[in-house]
């Protein structure tokens, strides 16, 4: 991307207010942004910290952590180029035993989304890469390439909520035994060929997400974040998770709920032994974006913000 480009570019954070005013627990705490991008989010939560804070910003994209300028914030701040699944490790390698908040905005920035190179847009001309750790093995590439029909089928289905899916992964199969594909606009053309133009795009958009959820293993990398955050969130701790589509919030809805929820009483154990839950929920229902932001921002529309708190007495 040439640096005209870049310098044009501006990313701005979704639901940045809300995402402040119900993560910091503790002004002078230490805050964990998972995905830093190009560092909106922590921006906006440094300037309502006190200068004692501690910062710790994680993206597994180079490209982006790059950009950013580290006199913008007045606390220290640690950045790391590491997938968020190695939080635990992070905060061995510094000396951290408990964070006061963690937050997650999933998905890639904007940055990335418009970079030709990057492979991520559908309406874009470039390589079939979707990458967001640059030195990851498996690529769009790999994944459209080498996975069987099935396979792909059930990816499209699963990870893009498809219901073409078996069609498409039948068209790409097709189109790969002549050539195999490399570019993304032979994507689209598999998908443009396999749906009824009025679908087109919704079905491009669900594919391109799909293929870039495998390719980064998303879901399963999700799974373990929020694993380490009742680790190591202290206790009335909260973790903050910004999810894009319905597959991501689902799962964060469920994870907050089922540990959210009183242990009941088991047979053969005292009262006294009741466990109490890991989490409490703090926004019982996802926090969306003001029709004002979606109208400045529409990336917000789709945004689903929740937000839980460490119990102070957990068992566990
Ligand atoms: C929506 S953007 C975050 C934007 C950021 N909140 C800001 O205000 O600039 C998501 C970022 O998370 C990064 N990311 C996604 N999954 C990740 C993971 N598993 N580990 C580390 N970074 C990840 C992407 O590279 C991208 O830069």
């Amino acid at each position: 991307m040439s640096q005209d480009i870049q310098t044009q570019f501006r990313h701005i954070p979704v639901m940045v207010d809300e995402v402040c005013a119900l993560l910091i627990s503790d002004p002078s705490g230490i805050y964990v942004d998972g995905t830093f991008g190009l560092g909106g989010h922590t921006k906006a939560l440094s300037s309502l910290l006190n200068v004692d804070a501690q910062l710790i910003g994680i993206d597994q994209d180079q490209t982006a952590l790059a950009q950013f300028s580290p006199t913008s914030v007045q606390q220290s701040l640690h950045l790391e180029c590491t997938n968020f699944e190695n939080l635990d490790q992070v905060l061995t390698d510094l000396n951290v035993n408990k964070v006061h908040g963690i937050l997650l905005d999933l998905g890639l920035n904007s940055f990335s989304l418009d970079d030709p190179e990057r492979g991520f847009a559908f309406s874009l001309k470039g390589p079939l890469d979707m990458r967001f750790d640059r030195s990851g093995k498996r690529t769009a590439e790999t994944v459209v390439n080498e996975y069987s029909e099935e396979d792909l089928a059930n990816i499209i289905y699963k990870y893009g909520e498809e219901r073409h899916s078996r069609r498409i992964a039948k068209r790409i199969v097709e189109m790969r035994s002549i050539k195999k594909l490399t570019q993304s606009e032979e994507l689209r053309e598999a998908v443009s060929r396999s749906v009824h133009p009025q679908f087109r795009n919704k079905s491009l958009a669900r594919v391109f997400q799909a293929i870039r959820i495998e390719v980064n293993r998303e879901i399963e990398v999700l799974s373990k974040i929020l694993d380490t955050a009742i680790q190591v969130l202290a206790p009335g701790g909260r973790v903050a998770v910004i999810s894009y589509h319905s597959l991501e919030d689902r799962m964060v809805k469920r994870y907050f709920r089922d540990l959210s929820q009183d242990v009941p009483l088991q047979p053969g154990m005292w009262e006294d032994e009741v466990k109490i839950p890991l989490l409490k929920v703090i926004t019982k229902k996802p926090v969306t974006a003001t029709p004002a932001e979606i109208e400045m921002n529409p990336r917000s529309r789709s945004a689903k913000l929740r937000v839980a708190e460490r119990t102070a007495y957990a068992s566990k």
